[in-house]
């Protein structure tokens, strides 16, 4: 590792008084002593090889070693002349900046092709002497302390590793698999369903659902309340639906579904005023001016929910939750979850605006697990006796990290997702068909307490959970296999939806 650093110490007032002393400050007190402090006996700290003052700012030079990089000597200058100006001259340190820092290294890898890591603060990045050439501009006090250099290195190491994202289709191991049923119907549900008037999509991957869709979907839910919900004993809450993005920062969905979120502006002014010319542009052309919308709006402060149970564990963010309080079992369907699929919408399938009911709990690993084990059970007493459904279960790639863009996931059998899907014989056969994910079940093992920070009161590790039932999912799966006919539903469902509401007609 080579590092060089061009920068300047920033004074509250002209320091050329100090001109006569400069020289024996550097090396009799800086380079001997302050830059050896901490830096292991016969191995080189850093150095201030060049330097000259110009007004109120000390411009340096330094070069450094693993044992003390050059940006860490600049923080340590700081502290230094703070100290040694400043009580006896009545001098500030007002800044330190570094304007070029070059870092050479052997990195662990071999890049194959350019890297790229683009953020401001890099000038230049190559290859050189067969090694790395790192060129950084412009870093000041706070990039320094929040080690922008660090997580430059460590992001253009990640670069390197070339670490392609492993999609869903790339872990995907078969748990469980029901029987054959017999296939009573091989249409596609959304189509059947926008002929009859039941579903109308009023934008991309966005339906209005009317009365019997409607139904189904409330004749979902009340299965998983009957059966699922209430004899396990979870409690509803309402979660916020618009999530501020620093909860997504937190969990990894910022940056890594930044691509699929929906974002939330609302008015940079609430005065009407503001808005007058856009009203009368609207009123004139009777047309809505989007640029002009634009400009009055605020960059995205949040969007809309994606995951829907992150905020839950933003709840206990930094706080001890009392061990006999454990476990806390709640389920939340306030409202919608909304994904851009780009040019993967079809059906209802595969939605923008959905409606799921989120399962959540937590407590300590053996809690977490045992309610894993209770719910597994419930839905298969669900899927097997009440909709009787043809479908299977698979092991994949955990939503979190999925949706996190991560790739190193654990092997550990007892965290993970669990994707249940489910055939649909419009698609095709058994076999080459691709079956539909209806809902998942996850042990996040302590994904989300590390996250927020947040033990038990004797100071113990606290597993999370969570379920996502996708209610369009679990009716299109349905209807896929047995049809819109309720004479032909299984008994045991056609006592729960009762007798079906009319359509609505038009002409
Ligand atoms: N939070 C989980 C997911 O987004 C379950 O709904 O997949
Ligand atoms: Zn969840």
């Amino acid at each position: 590792l080579k590092f060089r650093l061009k920068g300047y110490v920033e004074f509250s007032k002209d320091i050329t008084l100090l001109e006569s002393k400069i020289d024996a400050i550097v090396t009799k007190e800086i380079n001997t002593l302050l830059f050896k402090r901490g830096v292991p006996k016969g191995k080189k700290g850093a150095k201030i090889t060049r330097w000259r003052l110009k007004g109120n700012k000390l411009m340096l030079t330094i070069e450094g070693s693993r044992y003390l990089r050059p940006h860490d000597a600049l923080l340590r200058l700081r502290t230094f002349f703070t100290e040694r100006v400043g009580k006896n001259l009545k001098i500030g340190v007002r800044a330190i900046f570094i304007k070029d820092y070059s870092i050479q290294y052997l990195p662990s890898k071999k890049p194959e092709d350019k890297v790229e890591v683009r953020v401001p603060w890099i000038k230049e990045l190559r290859v050189k002497d067969n090694e790395l050439l790192v060129k950084l501009q412009n870093l000041d006090a706070s990039a320094i302390q929040n080690r922008y250099v660090e997580r430059i290195l460590s992001r253009i190491n990640e670069k390197i590793q070339a670490k392609e994202y492993i999609g869903k289709s790339e872990r995907w191991e078969l748990l469980w698999q029901s029987p054959k049923k017999e296939i009573a119907w091989d249409k596609d549900p959304t189509e059947e369903m926008e002929k009859r008037g039941w579903i109308k999509r009023i934008a991309a991957g966005e339906w209005l659902h009317t009365p019997i869709p409607a139904r189904l979907m409330r004749t979902m839910q009340e299965i998983v309340r009957l059966y699922l919900l209430e004899p396990l004993e979870f409690e509803e809450v309402f979660l916020p639906k618009m999530v501020p993005l620093e909860v997504w920062l937190r969990t990894g969905h910022m940056p890594g579904s930044a691509n699929v979120f929906y974002y939330v502006s609302r008015a940079k002014k609430w005065s009407l005023n503001e808005w007058e010319d856009l009203f009368d542009y609207i009123k004139v052309t009777g047309q809505i001016p989007s640029e002009l919308l634009k400009e009055k709006l605020t960059a995205p402060i949040g969007g809309m929910c994606f995951a829907q149970c992150p905020p839950f564990y933003w709840f206990f963010e930094k706080k001890l939750v009392p061990d006999d309080e454990l476990p806390i079992k709640v389920w939340d369907s306030s409202g919608t979850s909304y994904r851009w699929e780009a040019g993967g919408l079809k059906g209802l399938e595969r939605d923008t605006e959905f409606h799921r009911i989120e399962v959540i709990w937590m407590g300590k690993k053996a809690q977490a697990l045992e309610i894993k084990d209770q719910l597994m059970e419930r839905y298969e007493y669900i899927f097997n006796n009440i909709l009787d459904l043809e479908w299977r279960k698979a092991w994949v790639v955990p939503w979190y990290m999925e949706q996190a863009g991560e790739t190193d996931f654990e092997e550990k059998k007892e965290i993970g997702t669990v994707d249940f899907e489910a055939y649909l014989p419009f698609r095709g056969s058994r076999e080459n068909s691709e079956w539909l994910e209806f809902q998942n079940l996850t042990v996040a093992g302590t994904k989300f307490s590390e996250a927020w920070k947040f033990k038990t009161t004797s100071l113990r590790e606290v597993w999370t959970g969570c379920t996502g039932i996708g209610l369009e999912r679990w009716m299109i799966a349905f209807i896929a296999q047995k049809g819109l006919e309720p004479e032909e539903w299984p008994t045991k469902f056609r006592e729960i939806v009762g007798k079906l509401p009319r359509e609505i007609k038009t002409i």
